[in-house]
């Protein structure tokens, strides 16, 4: 059997095949009612608590921070959570939580358990977002087959029901809880190209529940004239009511003003959430999506009368605001979907995990995906220190993948000892050049000049191999890839520690 695991900044899914090959979604394995597990923790002592166990939790332990966005933090080094014993948790200890508990649910719901698993991830991620992924799934003992794009996931399903869509040019709109991706797709049979990618990293549901949050405590402020409350239950309460309101404004049929008695502590007060308002503030918003497509399409060329479908995913593509922005924008012709915002992703995860062929029940009758993709970004090289800050681009975004290219350097010994790379991902030069970290190389063997030469390999999974040599005799040089510098440092040891010592939900 397969797994395929859609893991969202707000909602954990998790798919498998049932015996007629069609993606089913796997329940909670205590209350089949729940097919969704929401992305977020609570640790107490050496009890840790993930998913809908620690929303329930949270009333009762008043002054326990409830951990959530982790997804945000992946590819920093900065712990997001101190426990009791003051020991750093990462975001990939925390998301090991959340993977632990929906692979329990899996292997009760599956009568023949599972191997492997594939575990999406947002199309816009760098190769260390991405290696963070990884070592989530190795923390929660959790065996990977592959990891897939969310959008190019939700590809996959759509397109196994949709036969009729080849040589269409179909745009994967993905608006999450907490990213927005993208992704453009044709089709030809069993080949899904990948053919362009873009996305926001920090913009999903989350800023629009900030818009309410925002709301609430102005008026908090103007009715008691002091400043709003940042105790851990009040911020772990406010943001569901406001979560609730925003998807009150959005969903109204007929727009309108919504107010509310809202408790504060012991405080109660009126307030109003103004549609007009939200929903200007909240079209800024989408208009940043526009400006990511945009963005994609330029980049092959072409424009959005091009696109032959739209198809709105994630849950915040559910907001009647998203669709409306949309609906002005299109063509008659063009056709905007909205289907399956939730669960598009982990199904189609679970049909890229069956193509892998590993025991699945429905084994011979799955047809192979031939996937073929793309790089998301530039990828070039920095020397380090540089004061001209100039990248030598080695990868071009849009460039079929696996691919591979490299750069030769002189290097002269008696001059220096060590030579740092800086190896950068980036869509424009000039804007958000991403340092993913610096390739330390040396010290050198040998005291004449000589030619080095530094590979970088674009994976087809999106992340990112290196390797250096010396141009001149072919030999290997070791180096070392050192991540951007934080105070905590992250420590497998400790992290699989931590993990495998907490009593989990109870039961695990
Ligand atoms: N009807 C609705 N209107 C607006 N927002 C909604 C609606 N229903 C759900 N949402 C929002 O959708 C978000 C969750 O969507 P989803 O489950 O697709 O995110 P995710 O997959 O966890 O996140 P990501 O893909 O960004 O990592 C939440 O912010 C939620 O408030
Ligand atoms: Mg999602």
């Amino acid at each position: 059997m397969v797994l395929g695991i859609d893991l969202g900044t707000s909602n954990t899914v998790c798919a498998s095949l049932s015996r007629d090959g069609s993606p089913v979604l796997i329940p909670d394995a205590y209350n089949k009612d729940l097919q969704t597990t929401p992305s977020i923790a609570l640790i107490e002592g050496k009890k840790a608590y993930a998913g809908g166990f620690a929303e329930n939790l949270y009333e009762s332990l008043p002054d326990k921070q409830i951990i959530s966005f982790f997804k945000r933090s992946f590819g920093t080094q900065d712990p997001v959570y101190f426990d009791d014993y003051n020991n750093p948790w990462f975001s990939e200890t925390v998301a090991s939580l959340i993977l632990k508990k929906v692979k329990h649910d899996a292997e009760l719901y599956l009568p023949d358990g599972f191997k492997q698993a594939v575990i999406t991830v947002p199309a816009h991620y760098n190769d260390v977002q991405r290696k963070s992924v990884i070592e989530a799934a190795r923390l929660a003992d959790l065996e990977l087959s592959a990891i897939v794009e969310e959008p190019v996931a939700a590809a996959l399903f759509y397109g196994s029901y949709n036969k009729n869509i080849d040589e269409e040019i179909i745009l994967i709109y993905d608006f999450g809880g907490g990213t927005f991706d993208l992704t453009l797709i044709t089709k030809s049979g069993n080949q899904l190209n990948v053919i362009a990618k873009d996305g926001v990293n920090k913009l999903g549901g989350k800023e629009f529940d900030k818009l309410v949050h925002n709301a609430i405590e102005e008026g908090y402020e103007k009715a008691f004239k002091r400043p709003f409350p940042n105790d851990k239950l009040t911020t772990n309460r406010i943001q569901k009511i406001a979560e609730n309101i925003k998807i009150e404004l959005n969903d109204s049929e007929h727009p309108r003003d919504i107010s509310k008695w809202i408790m504060v502590g012991r405080d109660a007060f009126e307030a109003t959430f103004y549609y007009t308002n939200y929903a200007n503030q909240a079209n800024e918003l989408i208009a940043k999506t526009e400006a990511a497509v945009n963005r994609c399409l330029r980049s092959l060329g072409m424009q959005l009368k091009d696109i032959n479908k739209i198809v709105l995913i994630g849950g915040t593509s559910s907001s009647k605001l998203v669709y409306n922005f949309w609906k002005q924008k299109v063509m008659p012709q063009q056709e905007l979907i909205y289907h399956q915002p939730l669960s598009s992703v982990a199904k189609g995860a679970a049909l890229y995990a069956a193509s892998f062929g590993n025991g699945s029940s429905a084994g011979s009758d799955i047809t192979p995906i031939d996937l073929k993709s793309v790089s998301t970004y530039n990828i070039g090289l920095m020397i380090a220190n540089d004061p001209n800050r100039q990248i030598d681009l080695l990868i071009h975004r849009n460039t079929p993948l696996p691919v591979s290219s490299k750069k030769v350097y002189k290097i002269n010994p008696k001059q220096v000892d060590y030579i740092h790379f800086d190896l950068c991902q980036f869509w424009d030069p000039k804007e958000d050049v991403h340092q993913l970290g610096t390739i330390k190389v040396g010290p050198f063997a040998t005291f004449g000049e000589f030619y080095l030469e530094v590979a970088v390999e674009n994976r087809l999974n999106g992340t990112i191999g290196i390797k250096v040599k010396n141009a001149d005799n072919g030999r290997d040089i070791k180096f070392e890839f050192i991540r951007k510098e934080s105070n905590h440092k992250y420590d497998y040891q400790q992290q699989k520690a931590l993990v495998d010592d907490v009593y989990l939900n109870n039961y695990i």
